[in-house]
């Protein structure tokens, strides 16, 4: 019970201030609930609007490829420069501390390795996203591929069910099969499928004719960076993504496997929110290379 005998009538009632009512800072959003703003703004910075996530998922289909053969010493050094951390639940618990405090993207289908025929995924429980705290959960969809299409869009109207049950953010990750065009049309209509099936961001590939993609997609886009560039053609990927109106970056390879992946990360930082040119990005990674 509160203490009752100092109950002091309110006086600063700032009648003179009406109350701001402020428009989110990502697209696609303004109408979704406080729990899944708030989650989405930890991944995306409220000052730029823009995020730079690492992905180092790639183990839970790859097995130890180059660059994460042991996360605790290639990953765990860049987790203070990124801003949201994008992995499989078993890399997360067994080698990112808790104490690191950054939002984690969770991986959260599975089911095949790169050994057989992939994306015949199953979704994975999503009180074990809760427990982790997961502030966005990724899935994977297989567009244009008669075999798992109508399984991972399944999977992805399903998770987004859960999601939205619990407050947590959804993120369709537009998977590229052997065949596929990889051009404007074919990411926009992976992209848009995705947002009308429920993903609060989609993840997918540059292009060609990219302002289209996004410009067509509701929700934030953010780039995966693909296989390793040099670093000046990364740094100008990241550009032209932004600059065509991607929300960010999620990349993997392009900076675990750099010649300095605690430069590139912060380079590819200076591209994705303070406006630097693929030059001047270059610069700083050059600057900040050990
Ligand atoms: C794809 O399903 C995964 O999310 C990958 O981890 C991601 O696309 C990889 O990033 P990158 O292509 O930049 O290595």
């Amino acid at each position: 019970m509160a203490d009752l005998d100092d109950i002091r009538d309110g006086k600063e009632f700032g009648l003179d201030k009406p109350a701001e009512s402020k428009g989110f800072h990502l697209k696609g959003c303004d109408h979704l609930e406080w729990g899944m703003k708030n989650r989405l703004s930890r991944i995306f910075r409220p000052d730029t609007g823009k995020t730079v996530m690492l992905a180092f998922d790639h183990g839970f289909i790859m097995g130890p490829t180059s660059g994460v053969e042991r996360v605790d010493l290639n990953i765990v050094p860049l987790v203070e420069y990124a801003d949201c951390l994008m992995g499989a639940r078993g890399i997360i618990r067994s080698c990112i501390p808790p104490t690191s405090n950054k939002p984690i993207c969770l991986r959260s289908d599975a089911g095949t390795s790169i050994l057989t025929e992939l994306n015949h995924n199953v979704i994975i429980d999503v009180e074990d996203a809760l427990r982790i705290n997961a502030s966005a959960m990724a899935i994977m969809l297989a567009i244009g591929d008669p075999a798992t299409e109508a399984k991972t869009i399944a999977n992805l109207y399903k998770l987004a069910d859960l999601g939205s049950r619990h407050g947590i953010p959804v993120m369709g990750v537009t998977a590229v099969g052997k065949d596929m065009t990889r051009d404007a049309r074919y990411f926009g209509l992976a992209s848009r499928i995705c947002a009308e099936n429920g993903a609060n961001i989609v993840k997918t590939y540059y292009c060609e004719g990219f302002s289209k993609v996004t410009a067509c997609c509701p929700v934030p886009i953010v780039i995966a960076g693909g296989k390793k560039l040099p670093e000046d053609e990364a740094l100008e990927l990241a550009y032209k993504a932004i600059n065509d109106g991607a929300s960010g970056v999620d990349m993997g390879r392009n900076v675990f496997q750099s010649e300095d992946p605690i430069a590139m990360i912060q380079a590819v930082g200076g591209v994705v929110h303070d406006g630097l040119t693929p030059a001047e990005g270059f610069e700083k990674f050059n600057d900040l290379k050990k």
